[in-house]
């Protein structure tokens, strides 16, 4: 029989209703690696300051071992959820194996900021796999950005065509802001890295502890958290990853969107392949872009679980209040969500196949070259207002009578642009024109491949 741990104090049992609302070890036994874990070094300083026996330590740690290997292995059994949570099924259970040492394992230490550890500790290790998820993501791009440095398609401003630019260059822009992402992924893993543990409920501790030895035992890169105050209270970093994590869906999210267009029947710039993409349970011919629409969708639900976060935080009086054991649902929902869409856009992409030929047809438009014949004039003293001013004038003469601009002859186009030469009439190639933006951060296929060699250099590429 499970009686509550706090059951000192308590006349009669809890609701059952309450019990059922107040429990979270249905979704956080998630941290009960981390939760061992944490408990293992704090049992080991416990005895080092002499506040067990070094027996009392030896038993703790083996039983805590033993039900790491029963969750593992499924012999643990149901969590009970009169027990509330991981942190009390674990210390329950370990009493139950291994008798009183297990009873002296709470000792100087409080839920509040173990839960704080627990989930840092946990949090430590996902970020990584996040950042390698991320890194991996780009290594894609990269490869893919190196393929296609010189196939050329239509840029974009407002979804109108604006200049011809080359695939390369567009997956590269994605790499930057995946590299962002990575970076405050990065930024946030050395925010967190701070150990709460030792803060007890509020206030630390009577007991002589040694808050230094717990974090290192844990790793934590900065040591413990200055204040117990603050190391309890706040959940900044998660806050911080969740955003995080926002954005860079933004990003995945920005990027289906074009994929979903490039696949469309109207640009036909693209096909996925069908392990990516779903049919109709009703039309036979359909191939739906699935994947990218899902992560469209989803991106919704992630900013959503940033603003659940944010909206529970804000009223909060310090220290620990039982609101925050709402973070969990949403941090894990993100996670699980961000990890999963990293890993599938990344083999999504490896099955992406332009159309090079629809793709440089929809580039030809002699009308995204305009710019590249107002800067031609400027190169022969046309001051860069006039130059456009004139060429918009050609635009649209030729919009009126319906012709395009590379049909006009040398002698209708001196009539508006009376600088002009028949070299203007060469201007018209997209090729020569994405090979003459030749410039650092350019979308000629030679910058574009330099930049493929700045990625290649990277420690994680
Ligand atoms: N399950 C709780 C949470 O996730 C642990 C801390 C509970 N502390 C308390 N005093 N009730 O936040």
């Amino acid at each position: 029989q499970n009686r509550a741990l706090w059951g000192g104090r308590f006349a009669t049992e809890t609701n059952e209703l309450v019990a059922r609302i107040s429990e979270s070890v249905s979704y956080d036994h998630r941290l009960y690696k981390h939760d061992i874990a944490q408990s293992k070094a704090h049992v080991r300083m416990l005895a080092k300051q002499g506040l067990v026996t070094a027996e009392d330590a030896a038993q703790c740690t083996s039983g805590l071992d033993q039900l790491c290997s029963q969750i593992e292995n499924g012999t643990f059994g149901a969590f009970d959820i009169k027990l509330e949570d991981i942190h009390m099924n674990l210390e329950s259970r370990l009493t139950r194996l291994v008798g009183e040492p297990g009873s002296k394992l709470h000792t100087a230490r409080s839920r509040n900021d173990q839960v704080a550890t627990d989930l840092r500790l946990y949090l430590r290790d996902e970020i990584q796999l996040l950042i390698s998820l991320v890194r991996s993501l780009q290594r894609v791009l990269v490869t893919l950005a190196e393929e296609y440095a010189q196939v050329i398609m239509p840029g974009f401003t407002h979804l109108q065509h604006a200049q011809p630019v080359v695939l390369g260059h567009y997956f590269l822009a994605y790499c930057e802001m995946f590299d962002r992402d990575a970076g405050r992924l990065e930024d946030t893993l050395n925010r967190l890295d701070f150990c709460p543990l030792g803060s007890g409920a509020i206030a630390t501790t009577t007991l002589p502890i040694d808050r230094f030895f717990v974090a290192e035992q844990l790793g934590f890169r900065h040591g413990p958290c200055r204040n117990s105050m603050d190391a309890v209270s706040d959940r900044d970093f998660a806050l911080e990853l969740l955003a995080a994590i926002s954005i860079s869906m933004m990003h995945l999210s920005r990027m289906s969107e074009d994929l979903i267009f490039w696949m469309s029947q109207e640009a036909g710039w693209i096909e996925l392949g069908d392990a990516f993409c779903t049919g109709s349970s009703l039309m036979p011919q359909k191939k739906n872009p699935d994947v990218c629409e899902l992560t469209r969708g989803k991106t919704g639900r992630v900013y959503g679980n940033l603003l659940a976060l944010l909206a529970m935080m804000k009223g909060l009086p310090l220290c620990y209040n039982r609101d925050m054991q709402e973070d969990k649902e949403r941090i894990f929902d993100s996670l699980d969500t961000y990890k999963a869409l990293l890993q599938i856009f990344r083999e999504m992409i490896l099955t992406l196949k332009p159309n090079q030929e629809r793709m440089f047809a929809a580039a030809s438009d002699p009308s995204l070259m305009a710019t590249d014949l107002a800067e031609w004039l400027v190169r022969n003293g046309v001051p860069f207002r006039e130059a456009h001013h004139r060429v918009g004038a050609l635009v649209g003469e030729c919009t009126r009578s319906g012709r395009r601009l590379n049909e006009l002859t040398l002698t209708e186009m001196q009539r508006v642009v009376p600088e002009a030469t028949a070299d203007c009439l060469e201007l018209f190639d997209p090729l020569r024109s994405v090979q003459a933006r030749n410039i650092f951060g350019g979308t000629a296929p030679e910058q574009v491949r330099s930049q493929v060699a700045f990625w290649k250099r990277q420690p994680w590429f």
